[in-house]
């Protein structure tokens, strides 16, 4: 018979890279009992901040039942991961042959091995029109047949207070046969790329997610005193909190004057196609347009300035990814984001220390699920699921596994790619509806 858990031992955490989601988790009082990972600065970079095990391994080639030993008799409260998204993402090359897209199905592997009351499994907009609809289709499918209850959902995580429009696949499941919802969306977001506008409140802009850091400093090895003792607003409080030694590390930029130059021509919004024409460089212009012709990833072009962006200080940042702190220039700086911001953008607290080089560490921040994000959807799962003792749901809940919905985008109009994965996903709702 499979022992209950406590809450501080519920969590396997796949794919874990630099623990975003799982310290979103931990937040919530959902520790995670292990992570998994194949890089090995993302799991020294796990291991320190999450404080549990990270397994360095390659989770294509470790048997499931590797997980189920590792258990032992634990149920799981939650199986929680993102697989790797390049194969998927679309600022990348797309390549469904690409093997790292396999790594889904060995997500699901786990899943089926180890049996969670819940898996969430989060991915770029991407998986959404892999393989023509047929990757999502297949592991939504192979979901339901392990009995799983589940729901897709693309979600912008601004609306859970991220100063940073980021829109992520969610696909969530459980296999309690309960019918269950995302958490409401508390804010208003508006990056001048991705917008909701509502009467709900304006998610934390960049100006504020930066607020009360020092100025930057010229070398990595510095530590930098915050601006002010006390914070400047509540973001500033929520990133400050546990940071008992009052400054930031990873807060260093190594601009030249030369590119300092040419920043301070952007305005709020702009991009280097809008310089003179005497800036216009033949190799900025062929970087600034690649990524729309030939779809190579930004992170492959190499080379610093690319296709560099001023942010707007006073609406939430673009997606933070790898290339970040290479193309975002700061909203009144002339200079690029440090790897400190773009860790304050993703929600990371000052005290979170990271492993590897620069370049490493970027990566494992961009890779991240926002913790913030993750925190709301840690406890909005426990409060429907009632485990931990705080009430269970009734038997009139339950049905059979299903397909419970899915929101594949929140525009009025629809891809004909994304209109192909509707037409299949909508077989598979009407399939299950027909069993029930
Ligand atoms: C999207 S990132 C996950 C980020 C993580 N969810 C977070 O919130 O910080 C995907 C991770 O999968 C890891 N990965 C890629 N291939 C892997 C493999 N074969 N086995 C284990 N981990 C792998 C990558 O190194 C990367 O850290």
């Amino acid at each position: 018979m499979l022992i209950a858990n406590t809450k501080s031992d519920s969590v396997l955490s796949l794919f874990s890279g630099a623990g975003g989601f799982s310290y979103g988790f931990a937040n919530a009082g959902l520790l995670p009992i292990c992570g998994a990972e194949i890089n090995k600065d993302a799991c020294a970079t796990y291991e320190e901040n999450i404080g549990s095990t990270c397994h360095n391994v390659d989770l294509s080639a470790v048997e499931p039942n590797f997980f189920r030993e590792l258990l032992g008799a634990k149920e799981p409260f939650a199986v929680i991961g993102g697989p790797p998204c390049q194969g998927f993402s679309t600022a990348g090359a797309r390549d469904a042959q690409d093997p790292r897209n396999r790594l889904i199905f060995n997500y699901l592997r786990i899943v089926a091995e180890v049996r969670p009351r819940w898996f969430i499994f989060e991915n770029v907009e991407g998986l959404l029109t892999s393989g023509h609809g047929a990757d999502v289709f297949a592991l939504v499918r192979e979901f339901l047949a392990l009995g799983y209850s589940v729901r897709v959902h693309k979600a912008n995580l601004a609306a859970y207070g991220v100063p940073q429009t980021r829109k992520r696949v969610l696909i969530i499941g459980n296999r309690l046969g309960v019918d269950f919802s995302l958490p409401d969306e508390t804010y208003s977001y508006d990056s001048g790329k991705s917008k909701k506008p509502s009467t709900k409140p304006f998610a934390p802009t960049l100006d504020q997610a930066l607020a009360g850091l020092g100025v930057a400093a010229r070398s990595r090895s510095a530590t930098v005193p915050y601006l002010t003792t006390d914070a400047a607003n509540s973001f500033d409080q929520l990133m400050r909190a546990e940071n008992t030694i009052g400054n930031v590390t990873e807060h260093f930029h190594s601009t030249v004057a030369k590119d300092e130059e040419l920043y301070s021509l952007l305005k709020p919004g702009q991009t280097m196609k809008d310089l003179p024409e005497e800036y216009q460089h033949d190799s900025f212009k062929r970087r600034a347009f690649r990524r729309v012709m030939d779809g190579t990833p930004s992170e492959k072009r190499g080379g610093a300035p690319s296709g560099i962006k001023r942010l707007h200080g006073n609406l939430q940042s673009l997606t933070i990814t790898g290339a970040a702190p290479r193309e975002f220039i700061h909203p009144h700086e002339h200079r690029p984001l440090t790897i400190r911001e773009c860790a304050r953008i993703q929600t990371f607290p000052d005290h979170y220390r990271f492993h590897g080089n620069a370049a490493s560490v970027t990566q494992q921040i961009g890779n991240a699920v926002p913790p913030l994000a993750a925190t709301a959807i840690a406890r909005h799962l426990q409060e429907i699921d009632g485990a931990f003792g705080s009430g269970i749901q009734t038997p009139s809940c339950r049905s059979e596994p299903r397909l419970l919905g899915f929101v594949l985008t929140e525009a009025t109009g629809m891809s004909e790619a994304l209109q192909k994965t509707e037409r299949m996903l909508n077989s598979l709702l009407q399939q299950e509806l027909d069993l029930a």
